[in-house]
């Protein structure tokens, strides 16, 4: 059934795609951050990343010889870190194996590290005219939708069965302009939060859903787990015009990052004291300060702060903690957004919200 909403859906597309800045021209590089970007973040939160990125590593090679920290800064804000590790690893590998060139094949390029079925897809299809199917989230909706599928989208089953049936009415010619314009038109049309815009839809004339008015129970996502909870007392440990930072472990969540140190349990300003004597600082003053949480994918940070100012003492440095210049934070050292909120009593700006108006 799915042969007929080609030709619609490619006049629409030719209407109505927004004007985007990986859509500038489809070097197979600049599809290939744009999509690894667009996985988990919003397309307006991504177009500034994306400009700074490419100018700061305009090709594979800057990227593949780019300093981690570096690195993750262009990131910062972005979240899901491992993305752009992985996107060094492929680029290392880009220019080992195929001389810096991005290869022109589904297969190679799947078989780069952090690329799945999705991103080898658009890569292929946007930067090379392959015609193979880019299924992510928005597919999914608009095509449960135009089918009337009440199965789960979540299910590997499902999403192979979709992979498939795209396969076989992906236009020869236009096999990239087909992709994003099915995600455009779940992104623009045929939306994940509020009311569907059935009556501007260029696939309404076939949508079974629509005809069954069953719109808004598409598609079917079944529970995910609960987010784990973590408690934590973060520290802004301050002397003079420079803070504490550390460097989180190169394994794990916000792997190789630096982060304001910080304690596990909600901690009472006693017991903080009791720390930072415990680690040889000497503080002075104590400042409880507004509690704060962060979500990731399965934890969630449930925060409270102190700010604490110190004496300068001869050995300040310890436990992997060493202090610098709170404005060199900002320039120089990745801190996850998840700190943005005691970042901010440092006068320090992180992550997305150095490109928000202020
Ligand atoms: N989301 C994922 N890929 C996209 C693209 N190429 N354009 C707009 N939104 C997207």
């Amino acid at each position: 059934m799915l042969k007929q909403i080609v030709k619609p859906l490619l006049s629409w597309y030719d209407g109505h795609a927004r004007v985007l800045p990986w859509r500038e021209d489809n070097h197979p590089y600049r599809v290939w951050v744009s999509e690894i970007m667009l996985q988990q973040t919003r397309v307006e939160a991504v177009k500034p990343f994306f400009e700074r990125f490419l100018n700061a590593l305009p090709d594979v090679k800057a990227l593949a010889e780019c300093p981690e920290d570096t690195l993750l800064k262009l990131w910062e804000g972005l979240g899901y870190y491992n993305r752009v590790r992985n996107m060094q690893k492929a680029a290392r590998v880009i220019m080992e194996q195929y001389r810096g060139e991005f290869p022109a094949d589904y297969e190679k390029i799947l078989s780069l590290p952090g690329i799945g079925h999705y991103t080898a897809g658009a890569v292929s299809s946007i930067a090379f005219g392959i015609p193979m199917p880019a299924v992510d989230g928005n597919v999914l909706r608009v095509l449960s939708r135009v089918k009337a599928s009440y199965e789960d989208i979540l299910k590997q089953s499902v999403k192979n069965s979709l992979e498939k049936e795209i396969k076989s009415i992906i236009p020869g010619d236009r096999a990239g302009d087909f992709n994003q314009a099915l995600i455009e038109l779940g992104a623009i049309v045929c939306v994940p939060n509020g009311k569907a815009k059935c009556d501007i839809c260029p696939l309404a004339f076939c949508c079974r859903a629509k005809e069954k008015g069953i719109v808004d129970e598409l598609p079917r996502k079944k529970a995910k787990k609960e987010r784990r909870l973590e408690q934590k007392t973060v520290l802004i440990l301050r002397e003079g015009e420079r803070v504490a930072i550390r460097k989180r472990p190169a394994k794990g969540l916000l792997a190789g990052m630096y982060e304001l140190p910080n304690l596990e349990g909600c901690l009472g300003e006693e017991e903080v004291l009791g720390y930072i004597r415990k680690w040889g600082l000497s503080p002075l003053r104590i400042l409880p300060l507004a509690g704060a949480r962060h979500i990731f994918s399965h934890v969630e940070w449930q925060m409270t702060g102190y700010a604490v100012s110190l004496e300068e003492t001869e050995h300040m440095d310890c436990d992997g903690m060493f202090f610098v210049d709170a404005k060199e934070t900002e320039k120089n050292y990745p801190i996850p957004a998840a700190f943005a909120a005691y970042a901010r009593y440092m006068d320090i700006v992180l992550g997305q919200e150095r490109y928000e108006e202020r």
